[in-house]
């Protein structure tokens, strides 16, 4: 590959810096029935027509289930020494509850065996958006239950690997999987409206507590934190009505799950929709169980939103200005590059006394990834987006701002929920049809940068 030069090194980041490449089960693994697994809310979502932009499914995915040995020692060979990976709850777990599949818990004692001794620390997320159907039948995160099915899985996952793995994230984008599933209807399970939404809200808040707990009790020494997405929210204009705006989106994207977790509870005065949930769905015996002592907040950053009141919007009164209106770089998928939007969520983040710690748990794009002639995949749009969020991230830390660790989405192409396979968000390309892996020139560029051996 051209080697452009890396503006830092990874000495900048410091030694005890982590450095991971991060994967899901649903998006890669595949083997969708084998071995006992149970379907997922993505099992049946990705079957209904017109949900899945190119049409496919993940049945196949990658192929994780088969290849892991392989894909796990690409991810050593780019030179990371943390490998991220989730559990899927319906492989362990077939039914959301009762009786366990041991070919599950197997599994992922392979997948963790092969990190451990190739040296990769294993980041474990206990829920990655895959809800084992058989709890979405009995109303899925907008049914109470649900907190006690998942306290359950949790328990058994961390009974079966605790000894092994320290590193456990609860839930991954909480944010992510209510409002995409619970309230627009896009994602798994294609529920729409407030009435979904804010109990699942609820709902995923008192998981996210009570699965630290459980965590805390079975591990000894865990380290524990959760993975939420976040947005620098920019008002379009100064004036008040923008700023207002600004706020509710501030409360809405950054804050729904972070400030109930340090013990703040919802942010209702900028976004007082929330008083909802406090009324019709929280029971009193629930507010002392929303928070959790966290070790760290995972964050995970794409793109920063430029928002502005809306009047024609009545429940929420806020827009986003696109970017395409704006006339800034974007991905693929159109979500603006802004590398300094990321030191701006780290700040704002860091600026909370109950953080202890962050760690960009994601971060990464899609691009087109056209082959040359000579099959290399020259994908600089990559390497640029990730040399200039490195450099938010090296702002942030040189002003103090405690940022322990920088994980890449992804390691392979994957699934892209519902973009299906054409968003390509990995350092390696995958040809779907027959599974082969091409290390792209970003591998190649996070194996100059963390100067892996050949
Ligand atoms: C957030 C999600 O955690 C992950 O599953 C997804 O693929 C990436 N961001 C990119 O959209």
């Amino acid at each position: 590959m051209q080697q452009s030069a890396i503006p830092f090194t990874r000495k900048d980041f410091g030694d005890d810096f982590l450095w991971g490449v991060t994967i899901s089960a649903f998006q890669n693994e595949g083997a969708h029935n084998l071995d006992g697994k149970g379907a997922s809310i993505w099992d049946t979502f990705t079957g209904r027509k017109g949900k899945i932009r190119d049409k496919t499914h993940a049945q196949v995915a990658c192929d994780f289930y088969n290849r892991y040995t392989q894909d796990i020692l690409l991810a050593k060979m780019l030179g990371f020494n943390v490998f991220r990976f989730s559990l899927s709850w319906a492989r362990i777990i077939p039914g959301g509850t009762g009786p366990v599949n041991q070919a599950g818990i197997d599994f992922y004692h392979r997948v963790i065996d092969a990190c451990l001794e190739l040296g990769l620390e294993p980041y474990v997320t206990l829920y990655h958006w895959d809800l084992p159907q058989a709890l979405e039948n009995k109303g899925g995160w907008c049914h109470r239950g649900v907190v006690f099915a998942f306290e359950n899985y949790v328990r058994v996952c961390t009974k079966a690997y605790g000894n092994k793995v320290k590193n456990w994230i609860i839930l991954n984008e909480p944010f992510g999987f209510t409002a995409l599933g619970y309230m627009l209807g896009v994602h798994a399970p294609g529920k729409i409206g407030l009435s979904w939404f804010l109990p699942a809200v609820h709902h995923a808040v008192m998981a996210q507590a009570e699965g630290g707990r459980v965590v805390r009790e079975e591990v000894a020494g865990a380290n524990i934190g959760t993975a939420l997405s976040c947005s620098q929210i920019v008002p379009f204009t100064d004036n008040e009505k923008d700023l207002k705006a600004a706020r509710k989106a501030d409360a809405l994207f950054n804050r729904i799950f972070l400030e109930p977790s340090l013990g703040m509870g919802y942010p209702v005065n900028d976004f007082p929709l929330l008083k909802r949930i406090e009324r019709r769905y929280a029971l009193w015996r629930d507010w002392d169980k929303l928070a959790f002592d966290f070790d760290f907040i995972g964050v995970q950053n794409y793109f920063p939103l430029v928002v502005k009141y809306n009047a024609f919007m009545p429940v929420v009164n806020i827009s986003e200005v696109k970017p395409r209106a704006r006339n800034v770089p974007t991905t693929a998928l159109g979500w603006e590059i802004n590398g300094d939007g990321l030191y701006e969520v780290l700040k704002q983040f860091s600026a909370y006394d109950r953080v202890k710690k962050l760690i960009v748990t994601e971060g990464g794009a899609a691009f087109p990834d056209l082959r040359a002639e000579n099959g290399a995949i020259h994908d600089r749009d990559r390497v640029s987006y990730f040399t200039e969020y490195l450099e938010g991230v090296l702002k942030a830390k040189r002003e103090g701002i405690p940022v322990d660790g920088y994980f890449a989405w992804t390691l392979t192409d994957n699934f892209e929920w519902a973009e299906g396979y054409r968003a390509r968000f990995g350092l390696v390309h995958v040809n779907f049809e027959t599974q082969q892996r091409t290390i792209k020139d970003s591998g190649y560029w996070f194996r100059e940068l963390l100067n892996a051996e050949e």
